[in-house]
């Protein structure tokens, strides 16, 4: 764990991880956001919810949130998260409090607060790896509730991007050199900054065994939106993977 919490937010960004704009712009390109968010949206519920986003990146998931909702989101990208505090000042976003914090996701191990009634990780399992199954058990120990969704691959052959312009640019950089395209995420598509393009690029699953994955760790409801599975397990029910042994 010790390389993920050292992680400094010093180290270059790709243009999209440099402006909420672009990078609002570019992940609805490739994700179908409004559907995404929706469904989560709908697992999280009405009433005084108190929900923890890690990342929240852009805050977009807050977008789709009932009013009375408590939203809480960690991220290591102050641009982003300066982002969501005007997003909610301009009202895009209508919960009725916010947190942000800047702050490492696994620093939840840290948690004294108590739980949260759901955390969500979306769009974060591949960035991470091979710390994945940890920040999972980490939520599980943290919430009554969480929703996660993630691509079943990042691999350049099989994303099936959501709009014309998404699937443009998978069709090209589908012929590309490996070397050509490490260059071009660098500069201008996933590189966050913190997580490196090799740990990235390892995340390979067919929708079947990302389901199998999941259900593994407890979780026993899953919708697959385009290239995501939103998987669903409320830990009270669920079998810790540490109990398991
Ligand atoms: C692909 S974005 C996903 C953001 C958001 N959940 C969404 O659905 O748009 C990944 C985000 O993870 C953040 N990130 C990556 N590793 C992190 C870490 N260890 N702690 C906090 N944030 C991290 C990056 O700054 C980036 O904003």
């Amino acid at each position: 764990m010790a390389s993920v919490l050292n992680s400094s937010t010093t180290r270059f960004k790709s243009l999209p991880y440099r402006s909420g704009i672009i990078y609002n712009f570019l992940t609805q390109r490739l994700y179908d956001q409004k559907k995404k968010y929706s469904i989560i949206a709908r697992h999280i519920g009405n009433g005084k919810i108190h929900v923890l986003d890690i990342p929240c990146g852009t805050g977009f998931l807050a977008r789709y949130l009932h009013s009375s909702t408590i939203y809480e989101g960690w991220d290591l990208n102050k641009k982003f998260l300066k982002k969501i505090k005007t997003d909610w000042k301009k009202k895009r976003i209508k919960v009725r409090k916010i947190i942000l914090k800047h702050s490492n996701i696994f620093e939840i191990k840290n948690n004294t607060e108590g739980k949260r009634d759901v955390i969500v990780l979306c769009d974060i399992l591949h960035h991470i790896m091979p710390h994945h199954v940890k920040l999972i058990n980490l939520a599980k120990q943290h919430a009554r509730k969480v929703i996660i969704c993630e691509p079943f691959t990042t691999n350049r052959g099989e994303i099936q991007a959501h709009d014309f312009l998404g699937r443009f640019f998978i069709y090209i950089f589908k012929f590309l050199p490996v070397s050509l395209f490490k260059l071009i995420d660098f500069f201008l598509i996933d590189n966050d900054g913190v997580n490196s393009f090799e740990k990235r690029t390892k995340w390979k699953f067919t929708p079947h065994s990302m389901k199998l994955f999941f259900e593994k760790l407890g979780f026993d409801k899953f919708i697959k939106v385009g290239d995501n599975i939103i998987s669903i397990c409320t830990p009270k029910r669920a079998v810790l993977s540490k109990d398991k042994k």
